[in-house]
């Protein structure tokens, strides 16, 4: 059995955070140029300050993709309820493979870096 595989389905199969909030501080949506797929990060604050212990209120992403794709979501969106902003910013691909807990093939590269790629985009927008 391959456990982080089973990991990425479970993700996949069960994601956290998928939906959306009602009335969001920020809602952000961006696409994978290499397929089109499409995600959205919405967000809700609970604080502004980017050194504050986990600035995320609450946190829903949306959209549609491969399983690494919505598995990175689903597992970078509970990761971030965690994490102070400042900390959400410095993220990095290295970052998202650890959480993922496999390697990736440079066309997966794109995939799993979406939804870092929006969350960043969503942080510095407030
Ligand atoms: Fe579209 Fe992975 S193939 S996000």
């Amino acid at each position: 059995m391959d456990l982080y595989r089973d990991l990425i389905l479970d993700h996949y199969r069960n994601p956290r955070n998928f939906g959306h909030l009602d009335k969001p501080d920020v809602a952000v949506e961006d696409h994978n140029v290499s397929c089109g797929d499409r995600m959205v990060m919405e967000i809700k604050f609970k604080v502004k300050s980017l050194k504050s212990k986990a600035a995320i209120e609450d946190i829903r992403f949306s959209g549609e993709g491969c399983a690494i794709s919505q598995a990175s979501a689903s597992m970078l969106t509970e990761k971030a309820k965690t994490l102070a902003a400042e900390k959400i910013l410095v993220l990095t691909l290295e970052d998202i493979v650890e959480m993922l807990g496999t390697t990736l093939t440079p066309s997966r590269v794109k995939c799993a870096l979406l939804p870092l790629e929006v969350l960043q985009k969503a942080m510095i927008k407030v």
